[in-house]
C-alpha cells in the first residue's frame, strides 16, 4: 500500500506521522516544493520508527511527481494556511491553482490513485478536483466532517465531563465556520441521547463552539490546527486502505442525495478499497434539513468564484 502525501506542513507531516505509526502503509511519500524540506521531514519520521514501532517507509521529494508513481492513495495538503480571523474561503485565489495542479500531477503519475483533499476552503477545492480531473467521483474525497465531527466529540465530552471514548456524533454540511451542521438530535453518549445529560442551551453552545473550532485553533496557534486534521486524515486513509468499511462525514460530489445536486458538501459515506462506496441517507430533522440547505448555498457561492 503506497499513500503520497502532497505539502510537507504542519499538516502534511502529522498525518504521514499518524500513517506511519498505524503501520497498515508500505510505504509513504512525502512531496513539496520547498528544496530539501520533505526529505527532511521524512527523515525525521523515519528516525522516529524504531521508537514508535513502524516498519513503514517513509520518503520525501522535492516536486519530483516519479516518486509518488503507482500510489494507491494521495493526500492533497498543500497551499496555504489560513491566518488568525481569516475564513477558509478567503485561501480560495492562491490555493485553486495549486490544488489543480497538484491533482493533475498526482493522476499522470497513479491513474488508479484515490485522491483526499484537505486544501482549504476544501469543499470547493474537492469541487475544483472534480471538475479539473475527470477521476470517478468515488475516487475523490474531502477532508472536512471527520476533523469536525472530533472537536464536536470534543467538545461534548467536555460539557458531559464524560470520556470521548463514550461519545458518538457527527457533523456534516460545509467545512465553514458558518456552514457546518453539528448533528446534536443524533450525538450520544453509550447510545444515550446527550440531550439527557445537558441543557439545551448547553447544546447549542457545544454546537456553536464546534462551528467555529478552526478558527478558535487559529486564533490562539496564529495558523491553523495540524494535530486533529492529520489524525483525521489518517483515519480516512486507513478506512480506504485496510477496506474497512467505516462510515464518515466526507465532501463527495451529490448527484440529488439530500436533495443537492453538482456541489461537494459533507455527507455520510462509506470508506472502503474503492474510496467511497456509499452515500449513506440519514433522517434530518426539519431544522437539519433547512441547515443543510443553507450550508449548500454557501458551499455553492463560493464554488462560483473557480475558472471551471
Ligand atoms: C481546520 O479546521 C485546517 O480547515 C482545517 O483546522
Amino acid at each position: 500500500m503506497k499513500v503520497t502525501v502532497v505539502g510537507a506542513g504542519a499538516v502534511g507531516a502529522s498525518c504521514a506521522e499518524y500513517i506511519a505509526i498505524k503501520n497498515f502503509a508500505s510505504e509513504v511519500v512525502v512531496l513539496d516544493i520547498k528544496e530539501g524540506y520533505a526529505e527532511g521531514k521524512a527523515m525525521d519520521l523515519m528516525q522516529t520508527a524504531s521508537l514508535n514501532g513502524f516498519d513503514t517507509k517513509i520518503t520525501g521529494t522535492t516536486n519530483d511527481y516519479s516518486k509518488t508513481a503507482g500510489s494507491d492513495i494521495a493526500v492533497i495538503t498543500s497551499g496555504i494556511p489560513r491566518k488568525p480571523g481569516m475564513t477558509r474561503e478567503e485561501l480560495i485565489g492562491i490555493n485553486a491553482g495549486i490544488v489543480k495542479t497538484v491533482a493533475t500531477n498526482l493522476i499522470e503519475h497513479s491513474p488508479d490513485v484515490i485522491l483526499i483533499v484537505v486544501s482549504n476552503p476544501m469543499d470547493t477545492m474537492t469541487y475544483l478536483v472534480h471538475k479539473s480531473t475527470g477521476l470517478p467521483k468515488n475516487k475523490i474525497i474531502g477532508m472536512g466532517g471527520a476533523l469536525d465531527s472530533a472537536r464536536f466529540k470534543y467538545r461534548l465530552s467536555e460539557a458531559m465531563e464524560a470520556p470521548i471514548s463514550d461519545i458518538d456524533g457527527m457533523v456534516i454540511g460545509g467545512h465553514s465556520d458558518t456552514g457546518m451542521v453539528p448533528l446534536a438530535s443524533h450525538a450520544t453518549r453509550n447510545s444515550i441521547k446527550v440531550s439527557e445529560f445537558i441543557s439545551e442551551d448547553r447544546l447549542q453552545q457545544v454546537v456553536e463552539d464546534t462551528k467555529v473550532g478552526g478558527a478558535t485553533l487559529t486564533k490562539l496557534l496564529g495558523t491553523s490546527a495540524w494535530y486533529a486534521p492529520g489524525a483525521a486524515v489518517s483515519s480516512l486513509v486507513q478506512s480506504i486502505a485496510c477496506d474497512q468499511k467505516k462510515m464518515f462525514p466526507c465532501s463527495t460530489l451529490l448527484e440529488g442525495e439530500y436533495e443537492l445536486n453538482d456541489i461537494c458538501i459533507g455527507v455520510p459515506v462509506i470508506l472502503g478499497k474503492n474510496g467511497i462506496e456509499k452515500i449513506v441517507d440519514i433522517p434530518l430533522s426539519n431544522a437539519e434539513k433547512t441547515k443543510m440547505k443553507e450550508s449548500a448555498e454557501g458551499v455553492s457561492k463560493t464554488n462560483g468564484l473557480l475558472d471551471v
